[in-house]
């Protein structure tokens, strides 16, 4: 008997026609190995691990309390963990937030599914900056909302624009997503007057506000601006993250929501995973306890500042004035605007050539748009690749832009 061919593309949900695989991705494949240096992924310095402490903190929780810290645990999370992020909140912004608001996540990506999970219906707007977080939009596109983008200026969100989709979009634009602290992929942060401004608008036009923060503590030159709650607390969802301070293969962050959202966010939650790693939670908490947690950030500030003013130094000397460049005052990206006949996607191709890789702009687009920026992170590499990955990349671009002209030139000259 002949067996019947099994169609497993009619298998897959319709929500999975929304998400498709990276062609960056793709062409990141054959980046690495010696001498490669990278600066396209986003991923902490491992200089910065507290592995020794991790390892103290490990022992000391298995052999006081395995019973309890190898159990099933609550959904919300390990209580003294949730107390030591509302305790640093008060601490660096004297924002009294009580620990029933805060929900232990599995990363603060989980947050953002979570909140897909909840919120969203396929067909409802999500307003989001342009460009955006690749992996919000990813997360979310799961629930199959439709994106309205809103220009991301120097000082964060158009306001004009951003009315204007208020308005275009009433009674479908569930939430508006931002990351106003050192932004990704752009390194940009929100003024004062415009996070004011913004959270008028929320106010007035009676959404929700998610804001999106795993980078706040990271301002080379001190603290953040106050978190969007300080401005609209009833109507703020804020999501944090262990990920840039600790490790993020601890896969531990946090959301914060009132009660009637957390309520929902719990009930999602239990169906997805019970409750965020039990053991990496208590682990987490003994090290936060038994060590300078400032100390510890206050070095990452500093080596991530100093690898930022590497590539600023770096950009500046390579690049002609006319490719303009973000310089950010914390995180860990800067974003390189080219000019418009650029493409970043074809730049990539021969930076990987040349030993050196970037993210080009398209994944933070949810319209098709981005070939001419290009994502850079330093949290990587140290100020001496940084300067040799950039003098590498910078004559590939320079290249690149010559190349019509040439051509044009080659042309005229046989006609000569
Ligand atoms: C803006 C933003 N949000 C959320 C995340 C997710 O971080 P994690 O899940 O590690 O907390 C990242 C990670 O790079 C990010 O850049």
């Amino acid at each position: 008997m002949m067996a019947m061919s099994f169609d497993v593309e009619s298998l897959f949900a319709e929500r999975m026609r929304n998400v498709r695989p990276s062609l960056t991705r793709e062409l990141l494949k054959n980046a690495g190995g010696p001498g490669f240096i990278s600066f396209a992924g986003g991923l902490p310095n491992p200089k910065f691990f507290p592995t020794e402490a991790l390892i103290t903190a490990t022992e000391a929780v298995l052999r006081e309390d395995a019973a309890s810290v190898l159990q099933y645990a609550v959904t919300e999370g390990y209580p003294p963990l949730r107390e030591w992020i509302a305790a640093r909140y008060k601490q660096r912004f004297g924002l009294d937030i009580p620990i029933e608001q805060i929900l232990i996540t599995s990363g603060s990506q989980q947050g953002l599914d979570l909140l897909g999970k909840v919120l969203l219906d396929p067909g409802d707007v999500v307003i989001n900056e342009r460009p955006g977080y690749q992996g919000a939009i990813h997360a979310l596109s799961m629930y199959q909302p439709r994106f309205a983008s809103v220009t991301l200026g120097d000082d964060g969100l158009n306001l004009d624009e951003l009315g204007h989709t208020l308005r275009a979009h009433a009674g479908r634009a569930k939430f508006i997503i931002i990351t106003p602290n050192y932004q990704n992929p752009t390194g940009i942060t929100y003024s004062e007057a415009r996070r004011r401004a913004i959270a008028d608008m929320v106010r007035r036009h009676n959404v929700l506000l998610v804001e999106d923060d795993p980078y706040s503590e990271l301002g080379f030159e001190g603290e953040s601006g106050l978190p969007m709650r300080a401005y609209v607390e009833d109507r703020v969802v804020l999501l944090g993250s262990f990920s840039k301070i600790v490790a993020p293969g601890m896969r531990l962050g946090w959301l914060v929501a009132p009660p009637e959202i957390m309520q929902r966010v719990v009930i999602a939650k239990q169906g997805v995973d019970f409750h965020a790693n039990n053991f990496a939670q208590r682990v987490l908490h003994r090290y936060l306890i038994a060590n300078p947690i400032s100390e510890h950030i206050a070095r990452i500030r500093a080596g991530y500042a100093s690898q930022a003013r590497a590539m600023i130094a770096a950009l500046e000397c390579c690049l002609p004035p006319d490719i303009p460049f973000t310089r950010p005052q914390g995180g860990m990206f800067i974003w390189v605007t080219l000019p418009e006949s650029a493409d970043a996607m074809v730049i990539l191709k021969e930076a990987v050539a040349q030993k050196v890789s970037f993210l080009p702009g398209m994944p933070f687009f949810t319209d098709g748009g981005g070939r001419r920026y290009m994502r850079l992170s330093y949290s990587q590499a140290d100020e001496a690749t940084i300067e040799e990955g950039i003098s590498r990349l910078a004559r590939v671009i320079l290249q690149h832009l010559d190349a019509p002209a040439t051509e044009q030139f080659g042309i005229r000259s046989a006609m000569a």
